[in-house]
């Protein structure tokens, strides 16, 4: 199963995916894990784009797409994957389509996570309390807020069209979160990792 996993900052995508990720048997693939892995590495990348993380930019589409593009072709992504954080604007949703095109593997579906701005800007002040996160400062987080609604919004759309969207609501416990998610993607309980 193919599933992009989008919503704003803050929505409970990490969260949520890392359940999922078991639930569904595929591997949940985090293009934020993945660049805060390359920052904290030190690679060129890192150093590239560590600047533009803490300022809650968008890193540029090319090189995002060429970390994917080797995160998708590893053996566990055969048999599919968890998109968390990837497509961010409408070239992404495009460049996605034709790699998926490419490799053969269709997407299945988009859920959307759905959750008031008020209570990103809650959760968001508690992870940077708990965690550091640079980008969680609440200067940053509105950055990120803005980005999200001018460049990620217009995806929903995307995949609407398409038939493909799925809205679901991001409010309420980690639990509850998660069955509305299983059941938008209509597997229930039934779908569970060997
Ligand atoms: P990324 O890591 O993707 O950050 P984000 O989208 O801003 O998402 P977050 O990780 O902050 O939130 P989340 O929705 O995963 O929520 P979480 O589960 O953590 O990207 C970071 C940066 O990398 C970007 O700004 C950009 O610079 C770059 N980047 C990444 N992808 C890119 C791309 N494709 N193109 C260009 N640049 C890219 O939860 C948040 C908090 O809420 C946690 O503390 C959690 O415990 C809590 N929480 C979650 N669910 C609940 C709940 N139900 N109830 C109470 N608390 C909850």
């Amino acid at each position: 199963m193919r599933i992009v996993l989008f919503g704003p900052p803050g929505s409970g995508k990490g969260t949520q995916a890392a359940t999922l990720k078991d639930r569904l048997a595929v591997p949940h693939i985090s293009t934020g894990d993945l660049l805060r892995a390359a920052v904290k590495a030190g690679t060129p990348l890192g150093q590239k784009v560590k600047s533009v993380m803490e300022a809650g930019q968008l890193v540029s589409d090319d090189l995002v797409l060429d970390l994917l593009e080797d995160r998708v072709a590893q053996d566990d992504a055969r048999a599919g994957f968890i998109l968390d954080g990837y497509p961010r604007n409408l070239a992404q949703a495009n460049a996605l389509d034709a790699m998926l095109e490419r490799i053969g593997q269709p997407l299945d579906m988009a859920l959307l996570l759905e959750v008031p701005h008020e209570l990103i800007v809650e959760r968001l002040a508690g992870r940077a309390a708990a965690e550091g996160r640079k980008d969680d400062d609440p200067e940053t987080v509105r950055a990120r807020l803005k980005v999200y609604a001018e460049q990620t919004a217009p995806v929903a759309d995307f995949y609407r069209q398409r038939r493909q969207l799925s809205e679901v609501d991001g409010t309420g416990t980690v639990d509850e979160v998660q069955a509305r998610l299983m059941g938008a993607i209509g597997a229930g309980d039934s779908v569970t990792a060997a």
